[in-house]
């Protein structure tokens, strides 16, 4: 797809989107074709070593997953939560670590995944904090971004699709801790916002 349109593979066969949708940008069938991309070049540039995927909760569980599923190496997994400072839909850029890794990452290789940079500021606060840790590497895979939000220089090595500056939320991504489920990645109705439609 591309950064302004629509998904022409939306709405396809048991995606019958969810009421409160306003436009479904990225579909699941998208999604799954593109995970399938990655996790061959992921397989490709790991081979023969081991990897540590340490998932960004809560947003990451489900691109975890799939692509969990679509790796041929030796893998091991570990997640952390942050938040961050700021309202529920604007990242402030200082983030606290809610619940940290339960793994040692020293000499291990590290792929932080992600569901969306925004800023990207949270994405940075990250690698920082896991590169002070002594990895052999890290390297980040993000299913989504907004390149006109983006603050800082990030190098993302796995990258999904960019999307409009505009909130998005499914596969993964919330809005006030629901449609995290939905197999595709949309907008929402004005209406499902009240007088609080987040920021573009
Ligand atoms: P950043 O620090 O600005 O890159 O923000 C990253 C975090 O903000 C993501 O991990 C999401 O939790 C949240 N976020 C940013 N944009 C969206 C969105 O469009 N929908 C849902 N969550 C978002």
């Amino acid at each position: 797809m591309t950064a302004t349109g629509c998904d022409r593979k939306a709405g396809g066969v048991g995606e019958s989107p969810h009421d409160d949708i306003e436009q479904v940008l990225i579909s699941g069938e998208s999604i799954q074709e593109r995970l399938s991309a990655l996790a061959e070049e992921i397989n490709r540039d790991y081979a023969g070593r081991e990897l540590l995927l340490v998932g960004v909760l809560k947003g990451a569980f489900i691109l975890m997953a799939d692509l969990a599923r679509r790796l041929q190496i030796p893998v091991e997994f570990d997640f952390m939560a942050v938040s961050s400072y700021g309202s529920a839909t604007q990242t402030s850029g200082v983030v606290r670590i809610i619940k940290d890794l339960d793994l040692d990452i020293a000499d291990r290789h590290v792929l932080l995944v992600e569901d969306i940079v925004d800023s990207g500021l949270t994405v940075n606060y990250l690698l920082r904090n896991l590169r002070a840790r002594g990895p052999a590497s890290v390297e980040i895979m993000a299913l989504l971004s907004k390149p006109d939000q983006i603050r800082v220089e990030l190098p993302i090595r796995y990258h999904g699709f960019a999307v409009p500056n505009v909130f998005v939320v499914g596969y993964g991504l919330d809005y006030e801790e629901q449609y995290r489920n939905l197999p595709y990645v949309g907008t929402l109705r004005d209406a499902v916002y009240g007088s609080a439609r987040p920021r573009p």
